[in-house]
């Protein structure tokens, strides 16, 4: 056999080898960088998680609703911030230790519905959509096609109010998580 013709063999052979380990090498971390940017559960304090939003002790005795801004702590991959906004609820008490929650996006368009004490309702100043204390639509004209999104609740050591936490699609008839 011509020498070079071996020569160049090898060299081919060599260059294959080098190729496929360095294509194997790479593989795990960029898997790894897919991984973190596709996997939303990587992240903390997403959207459905419970979060305390206040005490049961703050709440009157006669079922005001009172709003609560809700704060969460936001974590990835590379960042953690605390106390960061996403949203607010109203909260009333409806038994001596049971609490009804409220999203306070309008469920017409995204507005923020405000409570109306003097009407024991909420308004909804964007398009006058009205809801009764219990977030139902108390309206037949109502704009908005569901009644206000209504929340989980816990109370965890006798006096903390936990809440999950959770957007809906606004136009929807029914609660389609945002
Ligand atoms: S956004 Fe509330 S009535 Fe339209």
């Amino acid at each position: 056999m011509d020498p070079t013709e071996n020569e160049g063999r090898r060299d081919f052979l060599k260059k294959a080898c080098a190729a496929c380990i360095g294509g194997a090498v790479m593989i795990p971390p960029i898997a790894a960088g897919v991984a973190v940017l596709l996997d939303p559960i990587r992240k903390k304090g997403a959207a459905g998680d419970f979060v305390q939003v206040g005490f049961l002790s703050a709440l009157p005795d006669d079922g005001t609703p009172r709003k609560f801004t809700v704060l969460t702590t936001r974590e990835d991959a590379w960042n953690k911030m605390t106390n960061v906004p996403v949203g607010a609820v109203y909260l009333r008490r409806v038994a001596p230790d049971k609490v009804q929650a409220l999203n306070v996006v309008c469920p017409h368009a995204g507005c923020f519905v405000d409570f109306m004490p003097d009407r024991s309702s909420y308004l909804c100043p964007c398009h006058d959509s009205t809801f009764a204390i219990d977030g139902k639509i108390n309206d037949r004209k109502s704009p908005a096609s569901r009644g206000m999104d209504e929340l989980e609740t816990q109370i965890r050591n006798g006096n903390e109010l936990w809440v999950k936490f959770q957007n809906f699609l606004a136009g929807a008839p029914e609660k389609i998580p945002a």
